[in-house]
């Protein structure tokens, strides 16, 4: 499974990718406008701590606006991935992306239709929005196991991330589902990593070592 974390934050960024294991960033325009930085100076700063994936979403309204857009933020570091809105006119510039090797993300996908027009267009992942569904009564689990499935039927490639996750263990659950990718705040990263019985456990370590290192030296 890629994982990703959900931020333009610098400081986020840098102690995030210290797990190597980390997949690349993924951004979206609220994410970058809370920046206050010029669009593609905070890109290129990003690609400078992020060796994998870095996805930056068009704000055009036509296709040939997000096509543009597109091209030229392909340009703007080594492993971009380009976001587009599920809309028709973002579909119609998505399928002139994929003619060009351009990875595409078809963004804000909420129902089993944007898959299958996704997926027919060959874009290489879609995001269903988890928490935002579930805001909505919509059950964004289920949503994205029945999205795998629709995928698999239509023996296509595109990849499944799973996006607006509110908490770790909607990562676990997504995990278990099998879905491709899975992409979260810094906050909810660095909650999987929290346990309070780890913390007492390693108290209780530290402290029978002290102990230890105080008998010896006696
Ligand atoms: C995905 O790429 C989106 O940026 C993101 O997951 C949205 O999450 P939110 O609903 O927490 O804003």
């Amino acid at each position: 499974m890629e994982f990703y974390v959900d931020t333009a934050n610098i400081e986020e960024i840098k102690k995030a990718s210290r797990m190597k294991f980390l997949d690349g960033v993924t951004t979206n325009p609220s994410i970058i406008a809370k920046e206050k930085q010029e669009f593609k100076s905070k890109i290129r700063e990003i690609a400078e701590y992020i060796d994998g994936k870095i996805w930056c979403q068009v704000t055009g309204k036509t296709a040939e606006e997000m096509y543009d857009q597109a091209i030229e933020m392909n340009t703007w570091g080594r492993k971009m991935v380009i976001k587009l809105p599920m809309t028709f006119e973002g579909l119609a510039a998505a399928s002139e992306l994929v003619k060009k090797d351009v990875e595409v993300n078809m963004t804000l996908v909420y129902s089993l239709a944007h898959v299958v027009l996704a997926a027919k267009a060959g874009v290489a992942y879609i995001s269903p929005y988890v928490g935002r569904a579930d805001d909505h009564s919509l059950d964004g689990q289920r949503f994205i196991r029945e999205s795998l499935t629709t995928i698999q039927n239509l023996k296509a490639e595109t990849k499944v991330i799973g996006a607006s996750i509110r908490g770790p263990q909607t990562v676990v659950d997504l995990a278990n589902a099998g879905v491709d990718a899975i992409t979260m705040s810094y906050s909810t990263f660095e909650k999987m990593f929290q346990s309070p019985l780890t913390d007492i456990g390693l108290n209780q370590f530290r402290s029978d070592w002290d102990t230890y290192l105080r008998t010896m030296e006696s």
